[in-house]
């Protein structure tokens, strides 16, 4: 095992190698980046345990302090990533997990295996990780147990704790977790507020590391020699969210989202928290091409998901949105049954799997949001017959997709919910898209005694809900979309009827939003919301139109969001009669596929532009798909992922030589066809706010 002239000289021993995971003895010291107080000289720290990731490359050291506490720190080819970073919980209910600390024993494992997504961004997965668990023991209370475990990847660390039975603590009742990532070089992060008011629907701020507060994650930095780190947490189960909170300096903290009704976590033993991951890479491409996230989850517990399709959808939203009908009922209600008719009709014409119909059921009229409790599940306004709609639709071969808007009261909604899913199953709805719109961060629940509390959709109460839900669901055979979600954390892994969610700002600011999204916002979703798995963010409005404003995009631009954002559910967000007045350009949404063999990223900068590919899982073709923000940009495109010896026909939907980011401008768009082989690149010329998005179609064998 290659290990460092640092260790060298500090004199480890090593005791124990398997693969690259070594067990070290305690000899050494360092000084952890959490030992506070001026003048005192911090405690001397062991590392008891380290692990490398399979490439050698990144390695993990965790180590106890004399105190007694625990830390761990990450090194990226022998340079520190993380400084000696803390370990640990306050309970209220016991003693601190934090110090008095003695190491019980290591044990290390490595793993290596490839496994299949039912859909997804790539078919095949692999899952290669050097692992190490520490016991720890504190000798002073009782002989209290915990574990942590470090997997460490080509590409990033994940590590969580284990809370096995035992008598001394078995309710554990958490208020903090200290985990803490303390960044060892100077970083810039590109991140959202977490903890505050909206549902997870903010502006990105590019910032120095050392002036961010408290953000949700996926939270990305990168630093001045140029690593990439993004910060997460994966199998997010019966667990409140993570929030991170900058400490001090570059030093970021866990903070657990609270609970009104206790304290933060409540679980009895044996159990896990969820993993807290770093994407860590030296490019910003492969931050986006990484797995972990989806390899710290476990696998598919729901058994044949053959139902679950991926599926393009158009609906009636959009003109909601616009203010042109109205989701309450009265004489512009949008959800009829002659308009959904007319959509289905359009659907069928064009090839969408569904029809996504908003307002369709009792309960919008008067103030629903943050509220919810006139909401029927199962009951329809009189003017949507919701049998006879279904079975206009599959006759056509379109599903009604349902709708289940809460207004944020979880406790209402979970009283219906069962009765909800039975109905959809018996009409043919197969998925279902959720909201949750609240103020304040507060959703109506039932405590254990049965009454209701205002409580946080990041809380551990939420975390359950929005789980049970897609549970539910999937036993009748319905798909879940969730809006004002909590985060992602990969469970679509083990739960693959989960197949899209909101969580961040989609396209529906552009109707409403003040402000609407700025150019540069979609680019940034890619290097934070994305990673951690797919948005429902709408893409599609070719007519460029908001309700008061001009989108802040080209047409191209609105094309090459299929490719980019990745959804196995995507909707064509606009009106009907404009994709009317946009045939050419709506060919593409017609035509791009949802469902993916492979992805890769062919460039890629963090808040600037980025590229994808993206190969059809149940074709031979190929997608491509590019996005700037505000500025213009040349950006090379290889053509090496075709496949050798095959001419392609290259459909282009590119920016035209006058399109800009105001009035008709947007508008510039040249669509036109070449002849292209794996061994062409392609020059994409973007315009400010702009986009570019091919279909590459085999044309057979080339001499
Ligand atoms: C917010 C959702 O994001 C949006 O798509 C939906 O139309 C409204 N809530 C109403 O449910
Ligand atoms: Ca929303």
């Amino acid at each position: 095992m290659p290990h460092n002239r640092e260790q060298e000289l500090m004199g480890l021993r090593i005791n124990a190698c398997l693969a690259s995971v070594c067990l070290l003895a305690l000899t050494t010291a360092f000084t952890p980046a959490f030992a506070e107080g001026v003048g005192i000289a911090a405690p001397a720290s062991s590392v008891v345990a380290t692990v490398q990731s399979p490439d050698g490359q990144l390695q993990v050291d965790v180590s106890i302090d004399g105190e007694g506490r625990a830390a761990y720190e990450v090194k990226r080819k022998g340079i520190e990533v993380i400084s000696p970073s803390r370990l640990g919980f306050v309970l209220t209910n016991g003693p601190k997990l934090d110090g008095r600390f003695t190491l019980g024993s290591t044990s290390s494992t490595t793993h290596d295996d490839t496994w299949e997504q039912p859909w997804g961004e790539r078919r095949f997965v692999r899952d290669h990780y050097n692992e190490v668990r520490v016991d720890l023991v504190q000798a002073a209370y009782d002989n209290r147990r915990m574990t942590i475990v470090f997997r460490v990847f080509d590409d990033g660390v994940g590590f969580r704790y284990e809370f096995p039975d035992q008598a001394q603590l078995h309710d554990v009742k958490i208020s903090e977790e200290l985990t803490e990532f303390a960044v060892a070089d100077k970083a810039t992060a590109l991140w959202a507020l977490g903890g505050e008011l909206s549902n997870l629907e903010y502006l990105y701020k590019q910032t120095p590391l050392d002036e961010v507060s408290q953000a949700q994650t996926p939270m990305t930095i990168k630093t001045e020699d140029g690593t990439y780190i993004a910060f997460h947490e994966a199998a997010l189960v019966d667990y409140p969210a993570m929030w991170i909170r900058r400490v001090d300096g570059q030093r970021l903290r866990t903070q657990l989202a609270p609970s009104a009704i206790g304290p933060a976590a409540v679980r009895m033993a044996p159990f896990t928290t969820p993993w807290r991951t770093m994407i860590i890479t030296d490019n910003a491409s492969a931050l986006l091409t990484s797995n972990i996230e989806l390899n710290l989850n476990e696998p598919n517990k729901l058994g044949d998901v053959s139902w679950v399709k991926p599926y393009k959808y158009v609906g009636i939203w959009w003109e909601m949105h616009l203010e042109k009908s109205t989701w309450a009922s009265g004489p512009k209600h949008g959800a009829t049954t002659e308009n959904t008719k007319k959509y289905m009709d359009f659907a069928a014409k064009n090839g969408f799997h569904g029809v996504l119909v908003e307002g369709w059921n009792k309960g919008w009229d008067g103030t629903w949001y943050g509220d919810g409790k006139d909401f029927s599940f199962t009951e329809a306004y009189p003017d949507f017959d919701i049998k006879a709609l279904s079975a206009y639709g599959l006759k056509k071969g379109v599903h009604l997709i349902g709708h289940h808007e809460t207004g944020g009261n979880i406790a209402h909604y979970e009283d219906q919910m069962e009765d909800a899913f039975r109905l959809d199953e018996s009409l043919g709805i197969d998925s279902v898209k959720t909201g949750y719109v609240h103020e304040f961060g507060a959703a109506q629940m039932k405590a254990p005694d049965g009454s209701i509390f205002y409580g946080n959709t990041d809380s551990q109460q939420a975390v359950e809900h929005y789980l049970k839900n897609v549970v539910t669901a999937a036993k009748y055979h319905v798909a879940i979309d969730t809006h004002e979600p909590v985060k992602d954390t990969g469970l679509r892994r083990t739960y693959p009827n989960w197949v899209s969610r909101e969580g961040a700002r989609g396209q529906e600011y552009n109707a409403w939003g003040n402000p609407i999204n700025p150019p540069e916002h979609d680019v940034n979703l890619v290097f934070t919301r994305m990673l951690s798995g797919p948005m429902d963010y709408t893409p599609g409005v070719l007519s460029l139109e908001g309700n008061k404003k001009d989108l802040l995009s080209t047409q191209a631009k609105q094309l090459a969001l299929y490719v980019v954002l990745y959804s196995p559910i995507q909707m064509a967000a606009d009106l009907p009669e404009n994709y009317a007045k946009y045939p050419k350009a709506f060919q593409f949404i017609k035509d791009v596929a949802v469902d993916w063999d492979q992805s890769l990223v062919l460039n890629g900068e963090i808040g600037d532009y980025v590229t994808f590919a993206r190969k059809d899982r149940h074709s031979d073709k190929w997608f491509l798909g590019a996005i700037t923000d505000d500025n213009a940009r040349i950006l090379l495109a290889p053509l090496a992922f075709l496949s050798p010896g095959v001419t392609y026909t290259a459909e282009i939907y590119r920016d035209g030589p006058n399109a800009d980011l105001k009035g008709d401008a947007r508008f510039d768009i040249v669509i036109e066809k070449q002849n292209v082989t794996s061994t062409d690149t392609l020059s994409l010329k973007l315009a400010p706010g702009g986009g570019e998005a091919i279909r590459f179609v085999p044309q057979g064998k080339a001499k």
